[in-house]
């Protein structure tokens, strides 16, 4: 049995976070994602999530392919989290390459082409500007 485990925020859910979770899922047997809390975001981009935490790991766990959700509640905690879980691999998008290569001494470290065009934040500005158009 090989796990795969991956991390995110996985807000307002799009076809970037659906092609990597099922290309992590690819990796191995069992895939394992931490979703990151409500407050570990806050503390990263000022900003809470449209979803809320319990709303985003409901929503991710709902997907055929991932097998365990838990609430990421500190990006200090990752090297536990893999051991926990017994990760044999982790994942993450290349947005992130080289960042987690610390952690190549617990498991095996890859890095997926993120989907181009398309992202959480992109998505918000998007459907804000397509309000701003209807007001006009
Ligand atoms: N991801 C991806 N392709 C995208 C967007 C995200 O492969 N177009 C991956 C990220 O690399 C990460 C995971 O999906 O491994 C979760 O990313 P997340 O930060 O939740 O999504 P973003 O859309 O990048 O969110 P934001 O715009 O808020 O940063």
């Amino acid at each position: 049995m090989r796990t795969v485990i991956t991390f995110g925020t996985f807000d307002v859910l799009h076809i970037g976070h659906i092609n990597i979770l099922r290309r992590a899922k690819a990796h191995g047997d069992r895939l394992i994602v931490g979703v990151s809390s409500d407050a570990l975001n806050f503390s990263k981009k000022q900003r809470y999530p449209v979803y809320s935490e319990a709303d985003r790991a409901e929503i991710i766990s709902s997907l055929q392919f991932v097998d365990e959700v838990f609430i990421e509640e500190s990006l200090e905690l990752k090297g536990e989290y893999i051991k926990k879980f017994g990760a044999d691999i982790l994942i993450m998008g290349n947005d992130w390459e080289g960042r987690f290569d610390i952690f190549k001494e617990l498991c095996e470290v890859e890095y997926l082409p993120r989907t181009e065009g398309i992202s959480t934040t992109e998505l918000i500005a998007e459907i804000k500007a397509r309000e701003d158009n209807v007001a006009a």
